[in-house]
């Protein structure tokens, strides 16, 4: 008897920017397509891929293969892999490199890596010959489900995070579940905490779902496909009515402002991963809201939970090394840009699933709140 192979299509997400749209294509082994799909949108086209030395040495052949199997000539550009390539003398390494290989209007800039390629490449792309169009090949779960989607893209500057940039949205987006095989499961969980980000901004019953299935995300196949595309899905609503972010998209932010802090305070290092940077700066975002009054502890020991369930740190304390103290981490969200004016903004909650922007929050109350929160062992 033959049994007849199921064809699993991609799932397609699109970002709906008018004559900017573009599709999240979403599935297993997919990097295959990229000629292809690359060929449909801009024949002609060569490729400059802009990768980092981890990521080329798993997926580079790969995507070199499928381009050349369309008939596509490409070059790649190689950076050291990790968040120190955020930064200028890297950035210009990349322009320089694509400008002496006459990498023209034209042509195309592939991001093949993580957020930092993402970001490091798609603002590459902005800036040379003033704007070159790119596509997205994210290969962490992170930039699957987020730094991917939306077009922010840039570097870090000595004073934080992400200071230099532009919103300058991809072509396309190919989301191959498979690169994340190659992943350290400490990069996977990582990325699950901007994956559960979503659930607790907007979304409460993709959270219970995530806490009654997020092994199944860890060990891949439909439910890791799944969480991706809602993830995606959720993005996307948001980037197509505030691409700008000039309101609503802020609310993506949720956990960053505390997050951010932590790790420039940890030096952007090993120490504490962007993504667990974010999971430990949610944990204290709805900890703050409580503290405000504005939802149960029931609600907060829910959120630290499911976090420290699958591996996230949620408490300062968890952090290796030296402790920041409340006057240093005071002073890196003040150089946040979610600063206006002296005043702090945070994203706060009212519950799992009910995220907003509260303004004018008074600094003297986040530093009493983190004075008690440093002050747990
Ligand atoms: P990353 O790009 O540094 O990747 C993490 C590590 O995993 C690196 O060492 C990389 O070499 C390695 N790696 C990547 N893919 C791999 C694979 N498939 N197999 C094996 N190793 C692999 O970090 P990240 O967590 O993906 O992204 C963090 C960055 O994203 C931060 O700079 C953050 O500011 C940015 N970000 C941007 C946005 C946005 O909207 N633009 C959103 C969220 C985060
Ligand atoms: N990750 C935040 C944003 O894309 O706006």
């Amino acid at each position: 008897m033959t049994v007849a192979l199921r064809t699993i299509e991609p799932i397609v997400v699109e970002v709906g920017l008018g004559q900017r749209s573009y599709g999240i294509v979403i599935g297993r082994n997919l990097l295959v397509s990229l000629g292809q799909r690359m060929k449909a949108l801009r024949p002609g086209a060569r490729a400059a891929i802009v990768t980092d030395e981890t990521v080329a040495k798993h997926h580079l052949a790969a995507a070199e293969a499928s381009l050349k199997a369309a008939g596509i000539p490409s070059i790649s550009v190689h950076v050291p892999a990790g968040e120190g390539s955020k930064k200028i003398a890297t950035f210009e390494d990349v322009c320089e490199a694509l400008i002496a290989e006459r990498i023209e209007r034209d042509d195309l800039v592939v991001a093949l890596g993580g957020g930092v390629i993402g970001d490091l490449a798609g603002f590459a792309a902005a800036s040379v010959r003033r704007g070159l169009d790119f596509i997205q090949v994210p290969t962490t779960l992170l930039a699957q489900v987020d730094s991917s989607v939306g077009g922010k893209t840039g570097i870090n500057s000595r004073h934080g995070k992400n200071l230099i940039g532009a919103f300058h949205q991809p072509i396309l987006v190919i989301a191959d579940t498979a690169l994340l095989d190659t992943l350290p499961p400490r990069e996977f969980r990582a990325g699950y905490a901007e994956m559960a980000k979503y659930g607790l901004l907007g979304d409460a019953a993709f959270f219970a779902w995530l806490e009654a299935n997020w092994s199944d995300v860890f060990a891949g196949g439909a439910a890791r496909e799944h969480a991706i595309a809602v993830s995606c899905r959720a993005k996307a609503a948001i980037v197509a009515r505030d691409e700008r972010e000039h309101g609503d998209r802020a609310l993506l932010n949720l956990g960053h402002t505390f997050g951010h802090a932590f790790e420039a305070a940890a030096g952007f290092s090993q120490r504490l991963l962007h993504g667990e940077a974010v999971g430990l700066g949610m944990a204290l975002a709805f900890a703050f809201s409580a503290r405000r009054g504005l939802l149960p502890d029931s609600e907060v020991d829910r959120v630290v939970h499911h976090l420290a369930t699958v591996g996230l740190p949620t408490h300062a304390a968890q952090i290796p090394g030296e402790r920041a103290s409340a006057d240093q981490l005071m002073d890196l969200i003040a150089q946040d840009k979610k600063v206006k004016r002296g005043t702090l903004t945070f994203i706060l909650a009212r519950g799992i699933g009910s995220a907003f922007v509260a303004k004018d929050v008074d600094p003297a109350e986040v530093r009493a709140f983190l004075i008690e929160k440093l002050a747990v062992q």
